[in-house]
């Protein structure tokens, strides 16, 4: 069996949990003794909460690329790393073995190299979902440069904070890339936030779409050209680059109740050995498999679970362009019985997406290849849950709900496929070496079962955040300040009879709408740029498919005609800032926001109301105007 430490058994789990627990560095040691190092460590784990300062596999040196496929090259070197399926059904398919990729990203490394890039530098890839964006990611890595991904459903002013905030010296891109009937000029984009930008030396862009773009002199050049210039060089070979275990491997962006996205870093050796480790657990991934990740390279899920988990594991991962909807609603199955997929891993959204376009699109094509079904990004419902488990697994496929989050790194919370039980709508428990507990509002350990908390981790994991880039103290005060020696999650969590948990939601001002984080004073910030707003207020409220939809309360200078241009001004505005993601779905104007003495605005309400949840808004007596609510009320949208 390759992976010794895959737990086959519910007694195998319990007595893997227990030792993650009683002894972390013995057992977080010989799970490690099973990948390649360049040099051992001399301490397994070293940490302070306080700080906070983590440091997993101290001393020890690595590439995570020698993991993800040098290793591979004489056992499985022919097998798929990568399949890839176009946006365009009629296109056809590629595969990529482990020679081949590794051909790929050794090549392409030596492109970024030639260009001047170094270990340490950073490295901003905006890419559509083509194989090119999983090898300039490994490129990176390969030599020891950072790679940020930024989704490429993010604007341009987006782009820019980020650039800024990394202060990257490269990008990565693409000419445009194709989703469902769209395609969207990803340089174009590149361009709009590369105006006063300082930082940026190069650009390297791949051809997709082959849109017209323009390629600035000495700062432009297509991947192709540069391939071509390091291919007469003869064989390219490029020595893995010797990495310290805490040297940096990525930073990616992510949303918190601040209007500032944060740069989360992952550093190379526990990000690593965590995401293998859930990887082969969590999916109870079988060689010769094939893992069918829907999410994008541009979020962690894309980052840990079609990258980095599968390749170091010596998986065949599929990677998917396109959408689940177009051309139409079955295209998930298409690809199924297509390649005989045995591991599908999705998001709630999907699966309530296309849950609406009926069974017809599902029984046209053959799903017996299926094995493990996975969710992830959000509380899974139980009717999504079990039309899922019915008409995809047919009833024969474990559910893995899989809770973790862009700092975690990799899955915390998760039943593993098969070994330990599901139950509908619930992460049910810890992986090894996750210590989760409950904390009420004053911080006090909430102990037993049937009750409810804030979610907090008391233990540090391998795959857990470091930093937040270049602001160590966001860091501290995000994650480790709200209860003194505990990670808080900011999500709110039940524990039932068994000891199983059920995440409901965040607790503070992060909405998740599609499974996308987003923050709620980044999108009032957005919606404040545009001319007409005076003030604005942005909630969740439950949506049947996204899960959470955006509502926006604003205080709107009217003067410049009729209300429906106006919210289309906004809304447009908001994709400009952040992106089409961000857009909300509702817009009420209001002639005041219900604000206490002190100039808080009361959030509950405004989050009840729009709910529809008028009937008891609570105490409104400290309101500053309690008249307004009545008007906010009646002019619910
Ligand atoms: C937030 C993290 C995890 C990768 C994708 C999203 C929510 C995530 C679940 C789940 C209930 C979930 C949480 C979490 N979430 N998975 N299985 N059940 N909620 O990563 O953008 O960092 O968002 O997503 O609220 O805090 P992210």
């Amino acid at each position: 069996m390759p992976y010794p430490y895959q737990l086959k058994t519910l007694q195998a789990y319990k007595e893997a949990y227990q030792k993650s627990v009683e002894q972390p560095e013995e057992f977080w040691g010989d799970v490690a003794s099973h990948f390649t190092w360049k040099r051992k460590w001399d301490k397994v784990l070293e940490w302070n909460f306080e700080q906070p300062d983590v440091k997993w596999f101290t001393g020890a040196k690595l590439n995570i690329t020698e993991n993800c496929l040098d290793r591979h090259l004489d056992t499985i070197g022919n097998t798929p790393a990568i399949i890839w399926e176009s946006n365009d059904p009629e296109e056809h398919h590629r595969v990529l073995t482990y020679k081949e990729l590794h051909f790929k990203v050794v090549q392409f490394a030596n492109v970024l190299k030639n260009n001047g890039v170094k270990k340490g530098d950073r490295v901003c890839i905006y890419m559509g979902m083509i194989p090119e964006l999983a090898i300039a990611t490994l490129a990176c890595a390969r030599i020891g440069a950072i790679h940020s991904v930024i989704f490429g459903g993010f604007s341009a002013q987006a782009i820019a904070d980020r650039l800024e905030d990394a202060k990257a010296e490269y990008i990565i891109t693409c000419d445009g890339a194709y989703r469902g009937a769209k395609a969207i000029p990803l340089k174009d984009v590149v361009d709009d936030a590369l105006i006063g930008n300082h930082t940026i030396k190069k650009v390297i862009v791949a051809t997709r779409t082959r849109t017209p773009v323009s390629m600035i002199k000495g700062r432009d050049i297509w991947w192709e050209d540069e391939i071509k210039k390091v291919e007469t060089h003869g064989n390219p070979d490029c020595p893995a680059e010797e990495m310290d275990a805490e040297d940096i491997l990525f930073i990616l962006y992510t949303s918190g109740s601040t209007g500032k996205p944060k740069g989360v870093v992952h550093t190379c050796a526990g990000y690593m050995v965590w995401t293998n480790y859930t990887f082969v657990n969590v999916f109870q991934y079988e060689p010769g498999q094939i893992h069918f990740c829907t999410a994008d390279v541009g979020w962690i899920t894309g980052h840990s679970y079609i990258v980095y988990g599968p390749l170091s594991a010596g998986a065949t991962s599929l990677m998917f362009e396109g959408v689940p909807t177009w051309p139409d609603a079955g295209r998930f199955w298409q690809i199924i019985e297509k390649f005989k997929v045995n591991i599908l891993y999705t998001a709630p959204t999907a699966i309530r997406s296309l849950m609406g376009f009926g069974l017809d699109f599902v029984n046209g094509s053959d799903l017996s290849s299926l094995k493990t079904l996975g969710s992830v990004g959000e509380p899974i419902n139980e009717e999504a849950w079990h039309w899922f488990h019915k008409n995809i697994g047919k009833g024969n496929c474990p559910i893995v709900d899989t809770w973790w989050q862009t700092e975690t790194g990799g899955v915390m919370i998760s039943n593993l496929a098969g070994v330990t039980p599901a139950k509908p709508a619930h992460a049910t428990l810890p992986l090894p070496g996750v210590q989760p507990c409950l904390l009420d509002e004053n911080g006090a350990l909430i102990e037993g079962n049937t009750v409810s908390g804030n979610l907090c981790i008391q233990f540090p994991w391998p795959g857990m955040i470091r930093t937040t880039y270049n602001d160590h103290e966001r860091c501290r005060q995000t994650y480790f300040s709200t209860y003194k020696n505990f990670y808080f999650t900011g999500d709110g969590c039940l524990r039932d009879e068994n000891g199983n948990y059920r995440i409901t939601g965040r607790v503070d001002d992060v909405l998740n709408v599609s499974g996308h984080r987003i923050g709620t004073a980044e999108v009032e910030n957005a919606i404040n740029m545009h001319a007409g707003v005076v003030e604005s207020a942005v909630v969740g409220y439950p949506h049947d498919i996204k899960g959470q939809g955006i509502y926006a309360y604003v205080i709107y200078d009217g003067s410049h005609g009729d209300a429906h241009l106006s919210r289309q001004d906004i809304t447009h505005t908001v994709s400009r800032i952040i992106g089409p993601i961000a857009k909300p779905d509702k817009i009420q104007f209001v002639p005041g926001l219900p604000k206490t003495r002190s100039g808080k605005i009361m959030r509950r309400i405004l989050r009840k109301i729009a709910e529809g949840d008028v009937s008891n808004l609570g105490d409104t007596s400290t309101l500053l105007d309690p008249g307004l609510v009545d008007i906010i009320k009646e002019g619910r949208i």
